[in-house]
């Protein structure tokens, strides 16, 4: 029988989570926004042509906050096409995805739509092919409250309250050759800078993510964030950074350890924010914006052909990655990262929402359904929030092509405001159980209130429309409290949260 080991104690913690690390982002591209969230004509499409099923699979994700409207997109995107009515709204070719947009989703229906699923939305700026003039008067556009140009303009567009947007991205991924309007480290700072100046001398309450690297395997990782940081350190809160995973020779040891490869990656730019920091004598501590993370790779064969055989075809089914049940335990993983970094990593989006490598998919007129990466989004959403606490793990580890001594658990636990503990888990090891046992004794009496297990014996297992619970959790409750010691059993290869309630 492996065993593995955890102790807790209330005075250990990482810090409180930030609930924005449950965030997640939709950009215009593929059928996220056409097709996803907005079908007019949908059997569930309520007066404004949102389907209501999607809107309900997003609102019990809780998700607290959404980028939005891109991503690559965002870098070509004219906001002001995106205001005013409808039916004078331009068509654009979109050169990021080499599709058409139409508009008829903007900024107001995007806002409206946020509010029915109760997230906030954080905002991203073209510093592609625009700059500084563009980013300060979409803040006034969207925050200012009256008595001026573009203020008048969201009034007479029909919202006579601002929108009040506290969260805006300065660009999105500036440090990649893909990117419309690429930049070296140092014009992209400059840029970044210059409009972080005048977003503030509009609203100065909003706070501004700058573009970290957008892989940490970018050539230009690390200089990039230092140079960059180096030309807009005080006039930002957070930088940005984007990470997705594959697993693309079918090895699932080596895929499931790839959270390794985010931690380092946090903790790489958290050290770089603190270098720059440290040289200019500067008081203030950057915040980490993981806005981007995911599995990504199922879908890229056929997106080549999708864009091959319909280029410019309006929300084509782009980035449609069917999740399977490994990639659920990879996101469970890279949750667990996430909260073990809580002290830095203050916003994270799962990208993306619907449809774009999303946890939820729909079919136009049909159904909407739950991936596999939902439920440990949903878990770690509803139940990872109060403070981060810092565990001591002990656990049999495995070596695999590109890392040595992975643990086979990976956990860690919150802390309620309550008092309550939840525990989050993979357990790596494709064959066995891991008995854990973990010390609790810091927390006064616990009970085990549930113990939400997600397992599936085929790795390649999908949810369908057709059958949509293949793979769902499953919830019981077992495992002993003995004097403040949990002893309780993780099945091998799954996911878990243990949920222990005060009493
Ligand atoms: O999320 C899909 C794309 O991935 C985004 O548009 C871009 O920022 C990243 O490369």
């Amino acid at each position: 029988m492996k065993q593995a080991r955890m102790i807790l104690d209330k005075d250990f913690t990482i810090g409180s989570v930030d609930k924005r690390i449950f965030g997640s982002f939709i950009e215009h591209l593929g059928r996220a926004v056409y097709g996803g969230i907005y079908e007019p004509g949908h059997p569930t499409a309520d007066k404004l042509g949102f389907r209501q099923d999607v809107a309900k699979l997003v609102r019990d994700l809780q998700v607290p906050i959404i980028r939005y409207p891109g991503g690559n997109f965002v870098s070509g995107f004219n906001w002001e096409d995106s205001v005013g009515p409808r039916s004078q709204r331009p068509k654009r070719l979109d050169l990021a995805w080499f599709t058409t947009e139409t508009n008829q989703v903007g900024m107001h229906e995007f806002l409206d739509w946020a509010s029915q699923v109760k997230a906030e939305t954080m905002y991203a700026v073209n510093l592609g092919t625009r700059g500084a003039d563009a980013a300060r008067n979409v803040v006034e556009y969207a925050n200012h409250p009256g008595g001026s140009y573009y203020s008048d303009l969201r009034i007479q567009n029909g919202a006579k309250d601002p929108f009040g947007i506290k969260l805006w991205c300065l660009g999105n991924e500036m440090d990649g050759p893909w990117q419309i309007g690429h930049k070296t480290a140092y014009e992209y700072g400059r840029l970044a800078n210059e409009t972080a100046k005048v977003m503030k001398w509009v609203d100065p309450t909003i706070e501004l993510v700058a573009c970290g690297s957008s892989a940490l395997d970018m050539p230009t990782f690390g200089a990039w964030e230092r140079e960059m940081l180096e030309e807009c350190y005080d006039n930002i809160e957070y930088v940005s950074l984007h990470r997705y995973y594959g697993n693309r020779t079918a090895n699932t040891p080596d895929f499931l350890a790839r959270s390794m490869d985010m931690d380092a990656f946090i903790k790489s730019v958290a050290a770089i924010c603190d270098a720059v920091g440290g040289r200019r004598h500067s008081k203030k501590k950057l915040g980490l914006s993981f806005d981007e993370w995911n599995v990504w790779y199922h879908s890229s064969e056929q997106d080549k052909e999708i864009q091959k055989k319909d280029k410019w075809g309006p929300a084509l089914p782009l980035l449609e990655d069917i999740y399977n049940f490994e990639d659920a335990l990879l996101v469970g993983s890279m949750l667990v990262t996430l909260l073990r970094n809580a002290d830095r990593v203050k916003i994270a989006c799962l990208a993306q929402l619907v449809n774009v490598i999303a946890p939820i998919m729909t079919r136009n007129g049909g159904g909407a359904w739950a991936q596999t990466i939902y439920w440990p989004f949903m878990h770690a959403s509803l139940y990872g929030r109060g403070t981060a606490l810092r565990p001591i793990v002990e656990s049999p580890v495995y070596d695999c092509t590109d890392y040595e001594a992975v643990p086979l658990l990976d956990a860690t636990a919150t802390l309620s405001p309550e008092g309550d503990v939840t525990i989050f888990a993979v357990n790596r090891d494709l064959k066995e159980p891991l008995e854990l046992s973990a010390d609790l004794r810091a927390f006064g009496k616990l009970q085990v209130a549930e113990h939400i297990v997600l397992h599936h014996d085929d790795v390649n297992a999908i949810n369908t429309e057709e059958a949509p619970n293949t793979v769902a959790p499953v919830t019981k409750v077992d495992g002993t409290m003995d004097d403040g010691k949990l002893s309780i059993s993780i099945p091998a290869l799954s996911w878990n949260v243990i949920r222990l309630k005060k009493i």
